[in-house]
């Protein structure tokens, strides 16, 4: 495992548990900010136990846990349940859970309230929404009740439908000044850091350098201030998506098929369990 020093991570290091403002620190100093998702307690305790800043319960569960197609299906209780075995797996990590849809997008009263049942319920220490200006009344209202909130920008899952396709998002002037002008809008309402999601970097670095707060890509290049990848797809536990902007840091899928193709072997042969292994 490559070895994180202070001069890789001055503020992190100093820390024993990360907040919104030892992210803001970071910005500040220069140092790059690292999150992954994770939605259960065994994934989860690996994820803190390595040393990552931030934990993300995203609604990609819906994808990554339940099979769905979208993140469109996944229901509030069932984010609840991720967040809870995940806060309960995590000793330093900030954990952001994500607002599923149709839990948020109703008015703001019903934004608040799914945020405090993430909050209260699942012992979560922010959420997450997707969007921009049509959400800011949303975001007033739940950081009024003293709840962190993250924005998310660019291609954002849940409005798969309106958009059509998983493309780059942002690549015509139109959309791109509409973005530029909604991260000021999340800004100036209050989060506390903004995830860009497939954009060019070119321009998630302009916003990046345009904000006071941590801006988090995927699939937006080196010039922002962190960077975020789905845990399973980063493991290589899924062979199937492989985006240009994913890095597989290991092959898990083939690494445990093996392991439960010998185990098969192993029974199936009488070689297990041997005496060793039995009362
Ligand atoms: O749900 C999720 O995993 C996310 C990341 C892709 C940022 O929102």
């Amino acid at each position: 495992m490559k070895k994180i020093d202070d001069k890789l991570s001055p503020v992190g290091n100093s820390v024993k548990k990360i907040t919104t403002s030892v992210l803001q620190q970071m910005k500040q100093n220069g140092e790059k900010i690292t999150m992954l998702t994770a939605y259960d307690f065994s994934l989860g305790s690996l994820v803190d136990h390595a040393g990552i800043d931030v934990i993300l319960v995203g609604d990609s569960a819906s994808n990554v846990m339940a099979g769905h197609e979208t993140t469109l299906p996944i229901t509030l209780d069932q984010m609840i349940y991720h967040a809870s075995s995940v806060i309960r797996a995590t000793k330093r990590a900030l954990v952001v859970v994500d607002l599923p849809f149709g839990s948020y997008q109703g008015n703001s009263k019903e934004a608040l309230t799914s945020s405090i049942r993430i909050m209260k319920e699942a012992g979560a220490h922010s959420v997450k929404l997707e969007g921009g200006r049509e959400v800011k009344e949303s975001i007033d209202r739940i950081l009024t009740a003293g709840i962190p909130v993250m924005g998310h920008l660019g291609l954002t899952p849940q409005s798969i439908y309106k958009f059509g396709t998983y493309a780059v998002r942002a690549k015509e002037e139109d959309e791109r000044n509409l973005l530029l002008e909604d991260a000021k809008i999340l800004e100036e309402t209050g989060v506390f850091a903004i995830v860009l999601e497939k954009i060019p970097a070119k321009l998630a670095g302009e916003v990046a350098r345009s904000v006071s707060i941590p801006v988090i890509g995927i699939g937006a290049g080196n010039e922002v201030d962190g960077q975020v990848l789905v845990l399973h797809d980063m493991l290589g536990i899924n062979k199937e998506f492989s985006p240009r902007f994913l890095r597989r840091y290991s092959n898990l899928h083939d690494t445990i098929t093996e392991a439960i193709g010998d185990y098969i072997y192993d029974v199936k042969s009488k070689d297990f369990p041997n005496e060793n292994e039995q009362y």
